[in-house]
This record gives structure tokens, sequence and C-alpha cells, in this order.
């Protein structure tokens, strides 16, 4: 089923008009510090006396001890079958938000508004919530849609420029799955200069493009996982560069994973060089390489065949034969892998 996804950037009358729809017997809103803060006090007319439960800003935090206060509150709240929660803020929140209403009273109805464009192209939607557990990102969760999800551009302008940076490259990814047009649309924005930010357009697009996907298969048994592209590099980039103590946004992670992933498309499926190079170029230039050498193959490629896009020890990864035709579930030897991260280096000048 196609969630209800609303786009607009008045958020007090979209929520008004959910929640009069809803009839809940309470309101309880998920803020973290940064939401509260900032974006809290501009809702304050549709959710009226709604009880506000905050937990700590940051991903170490999408853990069962927070979610664990967050039920205990609800229960002090006396939150009902009937009451909605309102999820408000970046992907830990919608995300452990979701999850916590999901399994309150075996399930209370929700809705996301998320405030980041990590948030609302990619966590917000789609249905999958979920806490980390035991080392793992995303371990412990269940599939259940938002009755609602608001999304609204006025939220961005504030974003600082790696978050900004960071929930494009997910933009990217749905553009290269989308089509050659929306690719090309893409990497010509300026991320700098974010007027783009304003366009709930572009944003719009993006969304639509994993609406579509996730539609046709909720629960990831097969196409959802084109939504992997430039992840299984990425997520391996992204835990090398945590264990050497220098962490980088999930989103430069994805763009350096898109780029190599773009690179074994080629290798493999004759992928258009002229593509790869553009989309290299432009991760160059606007997020930097992640800088790796030959000696750090051996841990990428462990973190790979750990990763849990792996069936059975394999490397998988969804590959393109050119934008908007994507293959899922290629497997790709560790040979194939070294000489990607060869010509990845090379691209990206290191
Ligand atoms: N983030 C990928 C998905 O929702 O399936």
């Amino acid at each position: 089923m196609l969630q209800n996804v609303k786009f607009t950037n008045d958020v007090v009358q979209a929520l008004s008009i959910i929640l009069g729809a809803l009839q809940p017997s309470s309101v309880l809103v998920l803020v973290d510090d940064n939401t509260r803060l900032h974006v809290l006090p501009h809702l304050k007319q549709a959710i009226g006396d709604a009880t506000v439960i905050c937990i700590p800003a940051g991903e170490q935090y999408k853990s069962l001890e927070t979610v664990t206060k967050v039920w205990n509150e609800m229960i002090a709240a006396g939150a009902t079958r009937q009451s909605v929660m309102v999820n408000l803020g970046g992907g830990t929140v919608t995300d452990l938000g979701g999850f916590v209403a999901s399994t309150f009273k075996r399930g209370i109805r929700f809705i996301n508004i998320p405030t980041t464009i990590l948030g609302a192209v990619d966590a917000g939607v789609g249905g999958k919530t979920g806490i980390d557990f035991s080392g793992f990102k995303n371990e412990i969760g269940v599939f259940r849609n938002a009755e609602s999800v608001i999304i609204s551009s006025c939220f961005f302008n504030t974003l600082p420029i790696e978050e900004i940076k960071s929930g494009f490259a997910e933009m990217l990814k749905h553009g290269m799955l989308n089509s050659h047009d929306e690719f090309s649309r893409l990497i010509g924005t300026d991320l700098v200069k974010n007027d783009w930010i304003n366009s709930l357009d572009i944003i719009e697009n993006s969304v639509k493009t994993k609406q579509s996907i996730v539609t046709a298969d909720p629960m990831e048994q097969g196409l959802r996982r084109a939504l992997n592209l430039g992840h299984t590099v990425g997520h391996a980039l992204e835990s090398l560069s945590l264990k050497r103590g220098k962490p980088v946004t999930h989103g430069h992670a994805v763009a350096c994973g898109l780029v190599t992933e773009a690179v074994l498309s080629h290798m493999t499926l004759k992928f258009p060089s002229e593509d790869l190079h553009l989309l290299a170029t432009f991760v160059r230039d606007h997020y930097g390489a992640i800088n790796i050498t030959c000696k750090d193959y051996p841990s990428l490629l462990q973190f790979m065949h750990h990763d849990k896009k792996s069936r059975s020890g394999e490397i998988n990864c969804t590959l393109l034969r050119q934008c908007g035709d994507f293959v899922i579930d290629n497997v790709v030897s560790d040979n194939e892998m070294q000489t990607a991260l060869d010509i990845y280096r090379d691209l990206m000048g290191i």
C-alpha cells in the first residue's frame, strides 16, 4: 500500500488535519534535545497539551535503554491503544519512535515528521522501524507504516552542511535508481549554495522513487534490495572509518560507495563510463575521498562479507546497467572488489 506522505510547508495545518481525522485518545510527541528546542515550539498550535517525551540526540541513543525509558514515560502519561505518537526528528527519532509505537500495547498509530533530509528521503518513509542492538545497526525492529509522514523543507535550511550532504547522497542513490534525467539533475546541483533545499520538488521526486520500490516490495523480499545501491561498500567504509576513530557521515560513506559500485557496474554490466566519471567528479568535488590504501582491503572485504545483505557470506551488491536499470543480488568476488577499490582510489585522486 502506498504510504500516506504529505509534502507541505504548512506543517501545523497538515498535522492538525491528520490528528483531527485520527481522533486519538491522547497525543505523545517524541523529540530529541535538538528538535525539542528548535522545532517543537513551532508546532504548539497543532499539538496543544500533548505529552512531550525527549530523548538525547545521537545514534548512540537508538538503544533498548532509550526504548525502555520512552515506554515508561508513555505508561506514566496514561497512553492507551488509541493514542497517537508523533515522531519529530531525524532518522534516530523516527526509527526508534516507530519501533516504540509499533510495540506499545501491540501497536499504536504514529506519524513521522522528519526534520533532516536523510530522514525525509529515507528513514522516515518506507515502514522500517528499529534500534541498534549488541553492536549491530538496526538489529531489532519491525516493519510498520506510519499513519502519515509529513515532509517539509522548512526544517532543512538550518541543517549543518555535513548533514545536508549526508542526506543528498541518498537522493543521489534514488536518482541513479530512477532515471538518467534524475541523475543529471542531481549532479547539476551545487550542494554548498543550498537554495535547492527550499524546493520541495526535488525532495518529493526522491521520496517517490523510494515509495515506488517499497510499495512493490514492502518487506524486502527482493526488489527493495535495490535501495542498497552504494551501501555494501558504503557500510564497509563507514565501519572502517569508525574503527579508525575517524567517523564519517553515513552519506559520505554512501557517496564513495556509489562511486565504487558504479565502477563494479561498469566492469560487469557495462554501466556507461561517461556517467561513472560524472559521478566520481561530483563526489570528489562535493564530499572528498574517504582515504583508503590497499592495506585496508582485508578489513573492508571482511565488513562486506559480514554485511546484512550477504545471504551466505558472499559479497552482495545492487548494480546498474545504466541509471534507471538496476540489477539486485550481484555476487562480487574479492578480486573484482579489490579492482573496483583500486579504480575508486584512482578516480578520487588518492
Ligand atoms: N534504507 C533502505 C530501505 O528503506 O529499504
